[in-house]
C-alpha cells in the first residue's frame, strides 16, 4: 500500500492510498468515504475493515473488484486496470443526481467537480448539500447526514 497523490486534480493533492495488485490497483480517498455497505459487503474478502492493508486488490478477480467499486457511492473507492486487463471506468448515462433526506447529493455520471484541487473527472460522487463539511465539495459526515436514518449514511 503507498500514499499517491490524484494525477487528475490541480496544484492542491487529495491524499490517496494505492493498493496494487495483479490484475487491477484500488486507490482510497479516506476523507471521502461515508458508508460502510457496498464494498465490504460486496467483496469481504478484498475490504476488510479490521485487516490491515484493508485491501487486498488479489482476493478476487479483477472484474468483481471493478464491479463492487463501481457500486461505492462517494468515489472514495477507484480502480485501474493494468494494461490488457480491461477499460478504464465508463461513467454511467445519463447522469442521475438523487438528493438524500439529509441533503447529501448523490451524482453519478461524466461529471467534472470543481473544488479546491482544482477540476477532477469524476464518475461518483456524493457532495455536500448542507454547508457542513470540511472537505468540501464532498461530504464528510459533519452534518445531519451522520445520522444512521439517512439512506447513504450507514454507520461503520
Ligand atoms: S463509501 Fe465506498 S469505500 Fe467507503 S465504505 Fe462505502 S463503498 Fe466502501
Ligand atoms: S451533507 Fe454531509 S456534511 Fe453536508
Amino acid at each position: 500500500m503507498t500514499d499517491v497523490k490524484d494525477e487528475r486534480a490541480g496544484d492542491e493533492q487529495p491524499k490517496l492510498k494505492e493498493y496494487e495488485g495483479e490484475g487491477i490497483t484500488v486507490t482510497f480517498e479516506p476523507r471521502r468515504c461515508l458508508h460502510a455497505a457496498e464494498c465490504v459487503r460486496g467483496l469481504p474478502q478484498v475490504f476488510d475493515l479490521s485487516r490491515r492493508p484493508w485491501i487486498l486488490p488479489d482476493a478476487a478477480e479483477p472484474g468483481q473488484v471493478e464491479q463492487v467499486i463501481r457500486r461505492c457511492p462517494s468515489g472514495a473507492l477507484q480502480y485501474r486496470h493494468h494494461p490488457a486487463e480491461g477499460p478504464p471506468e465508463i461513467p454511467d448515462a445519463p447522469t442521475t443526481v438523487r438528493r438524500t433526506p439529509s441533503g447529501q447529493l448523490v451524482l453519478r455520471g461524466d461529471l467534472l467537480v470543481t473544488g479546491p484541487y482544482g477540476d477532477r473527472h469524476e464518475t461518483r460522487v456524493t457532495l455536500c448539500g448542507c454547508g457542513a463539511s470540511e472537505n468540501q465539495p464532498y461530504c464528510d459526515h459533519s452534518g445531519p447526514c451522520a445520522e444512521p436514518d439517512d439512506d447513504v449514511a450507514e454507520e461503520r
